[in-house]
């Protein structure tokens, strides 16, 4: 082993210790912030480590520090800029962005290196088969990640979509793919091959995401990000990286831990994702209606809700994608404060789905410096709602849907939060919009529920002073 060689290797072995012990922190929110500090450290150490490398590697060409240059440029100022502009509410859409990159780059490194391979005359077992599915799983996560993103951003309807013999034509593609790349890999190494397995993988990753609809998208953001990592790794055994392939295992290990918790979350079966039609079972039976009927329900105001919190005990506090959409976690957290401060016992709900990303209402209410002590987990909440005396529901929807214990409409079979245990509910919420799903809710029309209409920051600013005048009295 060569001086540089040795050097190098040393820094991949460092930052793959940077990425474990980084990803160890994740798991806590107390320490995640600096888990992610710890593995962009180790990042940094292996891009640093690896354009040194490909430097010394090319003889210092001219074209090399070009490339590597405007690389590192357009690549790292993209990153900084969307990462510093992007509002809390798009980060989905962005992590999808994200992993569509990530899959394409992978691919395309096989891509590249299938090209050097031929040129050079020789294709080995060892590199036909991680470019074979390099390709394949690369591309999959790139076309499937950008239709993800599409959805989510709204720019491609959110519902499912689905044509006759979308079922067949899932299965036909993935044939194809899968025979071409052991024909490839086995037999004739041939570039029509390779095109071919890319086209199938990308138009599969098209028809696996298209069916995705109602509030089934998480699984399916968490399952590509597992399908990055997976195909960086598999870039990594192609150009035999040791840090691409050390970081993609990681990613893709810790992804589809996600992924199978995401899909137990919410009561759906990953296997069903990948044969298609996934989370369009039961839509077409359609839910609930949605009930923009303001007879059956009952209206409260910000002081009827002030005097509930003030003579309360227990108070449940049920945040959702809309306390994030109307960034009112300091609001929540300040509310929180005023009621603990006069003895009153307040906790939050927080279901692993609620929002738009994983871990989504953890990270606001981290943010308004909400102790960790003070939010409960789906099975924790629930044992509480009992003897909560109000559940407070803050821009959530479908995770306190009760129609999720229904057969027949896009929620069913998701544990949800038992808000309508509680003894009695306010929903701060703008209108009777539906949520994710699009499905009615009937908690809005429950005898015990009042539904104060505001949006979530200036609702809780409201009730935060009525709140003041009660205590204070
Ligand atoms: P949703 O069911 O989406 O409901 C959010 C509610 O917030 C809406 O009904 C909306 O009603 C209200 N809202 C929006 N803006 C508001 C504002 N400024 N002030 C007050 N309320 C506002 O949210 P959820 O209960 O958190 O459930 C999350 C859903 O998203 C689930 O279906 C889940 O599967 C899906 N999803 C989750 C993820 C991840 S990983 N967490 C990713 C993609 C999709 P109004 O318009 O009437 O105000």
């Amino acid at each position: 082993m060569t001086g540089t060689a040795f050097i190098v290797g040393s820094a991949y072995l460092l930052a793959a210790v940077l990425f474990v012990v980084g990803l160890h922190q994740m798991r806590a929110p107390s320490t995640a912030r600096r888990g992610n500090l710890v593995s962009a450290t180790g990042m940094a150490i292996a891009i640093v480590a690896t354009v040194v490398f490909a430097l010394i590697d090319s003889g210092g060409q001219l074209v090399a520090w070009v490339a590597l240059v405007l690389g590192l440029a357009v690549g790292g100022a993209f990153g900084v800029i969307r990462a510093r502009t992007v509002k809390m509410t798009d980060i989905p859409q962005l992590v999808s962005l994200f992993n569509a990159v990530g899959g394409g780059a992978a691919a395309a490194v096989a891509l590249a290196d299938f090209v050097l391979h031929i040129t050079g005359g020789t294709l080995p077992l060892t590199a036909s088969i991680p470019i074979a599915l390099d390709v394949l799983i690369g591309s999959v996560t790139f076309s499937g990640s950008l239709i993800a993103a599409g959805k989510l951003q709204g720019v491609i309807s959110g519902k499912p979509i689905t044509f006759p013999g979308s079922r067949i034509l899932n299965i036909a593609v993935v044939v194809i793919a899968l025979a071409s790349a052991v024909l490839f890999v086995f037999n004739t190494h041939s570039l029509v091959l390779v095109l071919v397995i890319l086209a199938a993988s990308l138009i599969f990753g098209v028809l696996m995401v298209l069916p995705i609809g109602g509030a089934d998208a998480p699984v399916i953001v968490s399952l590509l990000n597992a399908l990055t990592g997976l195909a960086v790794a598999m870039a990594g055994f192609a150009i035999d990286n040791q840090a691409m392939i050390i970081a993609g295992a990681l990613v893709g290990a810790a992804g589809t831990i996600l992924t199978l918790q995401m899909a137990k979350a919410m009561n759906r079966s990953v296997m069903s994702i990948v044969l298609g039609g996934f989370g369009t079972a039961d839509s077409s039976a359609g839910g609930g209606p949605v009930d923009a009927d303001l007879t059956n329900i009952r209206q409260v105001t910000a002081d009827d809700v002030a005097i509930q919190l003030a003579y309360a005990q227990h108070v449940m506090i049920v945040p959702g994608y809309g306390l994030a959409a109307a960034q009112a976690q300091h609001e929540a957290a300040d509310l929180a404060k005023l009621l603990t401060d006069h003895g009153i016992d307040v906790k939050y709900a927080i279901h692993p789905v609620a929002g738009r990303m994983p871990g989504h209402m953890n990270v606001l209410l981290a943010e308004a410096n909400v102790p960790y002590t003070q939010m409960l987990q789906l099975d924790e909440a629930n044992a509480a709602f009992d003897t909560c005396d109000i559940a407070l529901v803050i821009g959530a929807n479908d995770v306190c849907n009760p129609d999720a214990r229904k057969p027949g409409n896009p929620v069913s079979g998701m544990p949800i939060l038992d808000v309508d245990h509680a003894k009695s509910v306010v929903v701060l919420k703008r209108s009777m919009s539906p949520g994710y799903a699009g499905i009615g809710n009937p908690l809005f029309s429950d005898p015990k529920t009042g539904m104060y209409f505001a949006d979530a920051k200036k609702g809780l600013a409201d009730v935060i002073l009525a709140v003041k005048e009660y205590v204070s009295a």
